[in-house]
């Protein structure tokens, strides 16, 4: 089934390839060598950027580049029903995922036995936390000045039952009709390359690509948001001059 034939209703009235609304916004965190805030809908992540600063431990030490370390938390007011912050399996998941979806386009040679460390809080969380996390930590790099090839953006694509739709809420991510939920978180640079990719459900091979051209398409309305952001903090900084 393809989605042109689809007359699925979503439960906030979206059409299937439509984002949630956007905000972002660059250095929030006046300490941070760089931070953003990304928020779509009702999903707000905060990331601040520490470095490039030696590593420590020093074991961990790298003499041919430098290293990039996330920490992905979500904080304990971030959902109605309280959950216990910090240190757990999805945490660290999420945090090493969001490692590799920024990875590629970091160029840490010039920076030996140093480390860049990137703290990703969810301050409000409706799903898409980690792909929101990617966007604000991918903006709050360059914010950073951290060289780098490119933005990261990132989106979940998802199937409900049949039907292909961009950014889910926690409650389409709950759907339990037909096939159920699938979810298919996916990172690319902005030139369209996959840097991250995930899936939690089933899905065949043609859909899947549909769901990375949806995806594509997605990204690029991000990219120029997170542009924007970056464009309008430097011409701040350049006191307004444009
Ligand atoms: O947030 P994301 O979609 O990247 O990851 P998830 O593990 O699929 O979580 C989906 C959503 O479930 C989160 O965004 C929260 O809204 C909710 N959640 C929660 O209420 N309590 C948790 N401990 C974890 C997630």
């Amino acid at each position: 089934m393809t989605n042109k034939k689809s007359d699925f209703v979503r439960p906030d009235g979206r059409k299937l390839d439509e984002l949630r609304p956007i905000e972002a916004k660059v250095g929030v965190v006046p300490n941070a060598d760089g931070s953003a805030m990304y928020k779509s809908g009702d999903t707000v992540a905060i990331a601040a950027v520490y470095g490039p600063k030696k590593m420590h431990p020093q074991h961990n030490q790298d003499p041919s580049k430098g290293q990039l370390r996330c920490d992905y938390n979500m904080l304990s007011f971030s959902v109605t029903e309280r959950i216990r912050p910090g240190k757990n399996r999805r945490a660290m998941e999420i945090s090493e995922i969001t490692k590799w979806a920024l990875e590629p386009v970091l160029l840490l040679d010039k920076y030996p036995n140093q480390v860049v460390d990137v703290f990703i809080n969810i301050i409000q969380a409706d799903a898409g936390t980690r792909t929101a996390g990617i966007n604000a930590a991918a903006m709050a790099l360059a914010h950073a000045g951290i060289p780098m090839r490119g933005m990261v953006s990132s989106v979940a694509v998802g199937k409900l039952d049949k039907t292909l739709v961009v950014d889910l809420t926690k409650e389409e991510e709950d759907y339990h009709e037909g096939e159920g939920p699938t979810d298919i978180p996916i990172s690319m640079t902005d030139d369209g390359k996959i840097t991250h990719m995930q899936l939690d459900g089933k899905i065949g091979v043609t859909q899947l690509q549909e769901a990375v051209d949806l995806a594509k398409g997605a990204c690029a309305k991000i990219y120029e948001i997170q542009k924007k952001a970056l464009k309008d903090a430097i011409d701040l900084e350049n006191g307004g001059k444009k």
